[in-house]
């Protein structure tokens, strides 16, 4: 039986890098005999200017009756002034996917791969082993989605609001945890305990937890500090939980320190099962639409090739194909291979077809 998956390419440079990874899962499936249908739909600004919604109904019908979401990026110089700012592709179209399909935990693995130890924006030495950190970021909650949030009718004041319940911690420490446990088992929760009381609340219900995962070692960090740390040694992190915002603010910074954000993937997990037996989810790039280098055919198709493997392991439960991608991924900058955001001297300078056309190759 084939599986589905739900295709939003969305804007800007969307459309090429998803198109490229399309065609490397279907050569994946060859190889790995599996078959998945692949559903289309509109999303983000090109939505908005054929429905007048960034997020038509019938986009979401596709997610919902999909196994996963393959997400490229939305939004663009075009949309940024749609009023209300409640119809922008960003908060219009990313926010309400992940309520409605209760993608809660955030998994952004941020993984330097050694031959990129050159393009890190740290020192050499501080990354020479390569890097690998993954944010786990509570998605659903916090100040991005708090009542009240607005502004008053005179524009004198605006306000967001943090909430944050027990529940909603709980689940989210958990992946946490269970995150750490498959990896080195070292646990840090960021909070701002010190200041914030949704923090404290926070800190305490993520301690509560850590009785049932004596295996993994706990610590707790304010997020100045954490910001401050990722710069300074990062090697001291193995996984990160944090709430919606911080973990927004941190991933990208843990982007950054593996060379560029266009290597970054990321899986949005809720808690649904698929027809596999693994979880629902929405897989996309960390970085955004790219509108100056869009349909220029020079993007990097990495971050999304990358999710593309996240979503065979945890939504198709597909272990050995995940793994042969993300190898595939590895050999090709070993061999030299690099887009423009990534390039060396020396090293060959692809663009995004090329580049999905080597890590074919790679893939034998
Ligand atoms: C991200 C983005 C989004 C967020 C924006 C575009 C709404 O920055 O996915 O990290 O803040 O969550
Ligand atoms: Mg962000």
């Amino acid at each position: 039986m084939a599986y589905r998956v739900a295709v939003l390419a969305g804007d800007g440079i969307g459309p090429e890098i998803v198109g490229v990874t399309v065609d490397i899962l279907r050569a994946v499936g060859k190889r790995f005999n599996f078959e998945i249908d692949y559903e289309e739909a509109l999303v983000g600004g090109i939505a908005y200017d054929a429905t007048g919604t960034p997020l038509p109904e019938s986009t979401l019908e596709v997610c919902k009756r999909s196994d996963a979401v393959l997400l490229g990026a939305v939004g663009g110089p075009k949309w940024d002034n749609i009023q209300p700012p409640t119809l922008r592709p960003e908060v219009g179209a990313l926010l309400p996917l992940r309520k409605e399909l209760s993608l809660f935990a955030n998994l952004r693995p941020a993984i330097l791969f050694p031959a990129l130890a050159g393009v890190s924006s740290l020192r050499a030495d501080l990354v020479a082993d390569g890097l690998n950190i993954l944010v786990v970021r509570e998605l659903t909650g916090g100040i991005y989605f708090g009542q009240p949030k607005g502004r008053d009718a005179d524009n004198s004041r605006a306000v967001d609001t943090c909430i944050y319940t027990r529940d909603e911690i709980l689940r989210i420490a958990r992946v946490g945890f269970e995150s750490a446990r498959k990896r080195k088992k070292i646990l840090c929760s960021v909070d701002k305990a010190n200041v914030l009381e949704t923090s404290r609340l926070w800190r305490e219900v993520v301690t509560e937890l850590a009785p049932e995962y004596p295996d993994v070692a706990l610590t707790h960090m304010l997020v100045d500090n954490c910001a401050m740390q990722l710069v300074r040694d990062p090697r001291q992190f193995d996984v990160i939980v944090t709430e919606n915002m911080f973990g927004d603010i941190l991933s990208d910074e843990a982007a950054m320190l593996t060379g560029s954000l266009g290597m970054l993937a990321s899986a949005s997990l809720g808690s649904a099962t698929t027809t596999a037996g693994g979880t629902f989810g929405l897989y996309e790039p960390v970085h955004g639409s790219a509108p100056d280098i869009a349909g220029k055919g020079i993007a990097n198709p990495l971050a999304t090739i990358l999710s593309a493997a996240l979503l065979l392991r945890n939504s198709l439960l597909l272990e050995d194909a995940a793994a042969a991608l993300e190898l595939a991924v590895a050999t090709t900058l070993s061999a030299g291979s690099r887009t423009a955001d990534i390039s060396e001297p020396g090293k060959i300078s692809l663009g995004t077809a090329d580049m999905a056309a080597a890590v074919l190759n790679h893939l034998g």
